[in-house]
């Protein structure tokens, strides 16, 4: 990766990196016979689809927007899954979209009669709650006490299934396999005798496939027997949408001050409020390139944003030597959950959007936004 290549803020997409996430995501499902969707929540760049879809099944919409980016750019399998749906958009997910997940048997029961007289047949599912918590931070937690997310095993009908040929669960977060295992075993003790009457099972995300550590020997074999049990299920699918962009991104950004109080707190032309919300939402330090922890190295700074948020701070970082204004930082596994959730809060411009192609070692610019779109959202 070469900062000096690209304007800032930018974010980079590595192709290379990418494909190699890709190929792996398609020997697991080569080996195991499921079906792995891109969740567009996570990772939506569309002019990465055409490579996407070379290896991947399709892609899960969480709403319209999404759903209508899947029919037009991803052109496989359009699956939806939102805890409810509005009225006036069902007639246009009639039209795209192939699978419909239900998050209550109200609104499966609301929109059934209107699923049945759609222009083309769409298989529609329950979304289970199998109580089972394996996620540390509680807003990540679909399976939290109080939860919206999921039918709960006491509020489950299983005697008003006519109709409903799959059960969804969604209840990880970049968790490894074990996490799966023991989840399908809470999913069983609550559903196995309603997964037997059904045709297809979507295991949600949160399968951190791509990362080094993940075992994915465990996985594969997880999802054999599972079919094993269940030899009535036509498909099994799986819905992550970070193990996609895993490790492929890069956030480019340039120091724009230094400035001084009880520390040296360095401004960047990227803001961690706007850019990238998930150091402060999750929270989570990102990776930059040469940087340590604060005091490892001889120089420490506080890294900021440029908008007005007192907390619009990144972190405490180190290096070998001084920041300079101008300096470029690359700041690691920025492709997933940032373009998705990024604002133009303060009226921060958005970074750039950058495809790196390795083998032609090209930078090649889809996206850079203006006033116009900063405008355009406002009135
Ligand atoms: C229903 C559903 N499916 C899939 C995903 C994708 O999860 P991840 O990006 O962690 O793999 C999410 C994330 O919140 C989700 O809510």
């Amino acid at each position: 990766m070469d900062p000096a290549r690209v304007q800032t803020p930018c974010y980079v997409i590595d192709l290379g990196r990418l494909k190699k996430n890709l190929v792996l995501l398609g020997q697991v499902q080569q080996e195991t016979g499921c079906r792995i969707l891109l969740a567009l929540k996570g990772f939506a760049a569309w002019s990465t689809f055409d490579l996407c879809r070379q290896y991947l099944s399709g892609a899960a919409a969480s709403s319209l927007h999404e759903a209508k980016l899947a029919a037009e750019y991803f052109r496989k399998e359009v699956h939806l899954c939102a805890p409810a749906y509005r009225d006036d958009e069902m007639p246009e997910y009639l039209r795209i979209v192939d699978h419909i997940v239900f998050n209550s048997h109200t609104q499966w029961n609301r929109f059934r009669n209107s699923i049945q007289q759609a222009p083309r047949p769409i298989a529609c599912g329950l979304r289970v709650n199998p109580m089972h918590s394996e996620v540390k931070t509680r807003i990540y937690d679909p399976c939290a006490p109080g939860s919206r997310l999921g039918i709960p095993p006491e509020q489950f009908r299983s005697e008003e299934l006519d109709g409903i040929s799959g059960l969804h669960f969604h209840t990880l977060c970049e968790l490894n396999a074990d996490s799966l295992v023991r989840t399908l075993a809470a999913v069983e003790k609550h559903f196995g005798t309603v997964i037997r009457r059904m045709k297809w099972m979507n295991f949600g995300g949160g399968h951190h496939i791509t990362r080094p550590d993940y075992d994915v020997d465990l996985l594969c074999r997880t999802i054999r027997d599972f079919w094993q049990r269940y030899p009535n299920l036509e498909a099994i699918y799986l819905e992550p949408g970070e193990a996609i962009a895993l490790h492929t991104g890069f956030l480019i950004a340039s120091v724009l001050d230094i400035v001084h109080n009880q520390m040296d707190i360095a401004i960047l032309d990227t803001s961690a409020s706007a850019h990238m919300p998930d150091v402060l939402e999750m929270p989570y330090r990102p990776v930059i390139t040469g940087a340590g922890l604060p005091g490892e190295k001889t120089y420490t700074y506080r890294l900021a944003g440029p908008t007005c948020l007192a907390g619009d701070v990144i972190g405490d970082y180190s290096f070998d030597r001084p920041l300079q204004v101008g300096d470029r930082l690359i700041f690691h596994d920025m492709a997933h959950y940032t373009m998705v959730k990024n604002t133009m809060f303060n009226g921060i411009n958005l970074p750039d959007i950058v495809l790196y192609d390795p083998q032609q070692d090209r930078y090649i610019l889809q996206r850079r936004f203006t006033y116009e779109d900063f405008k355009s959202r406002l009135s």
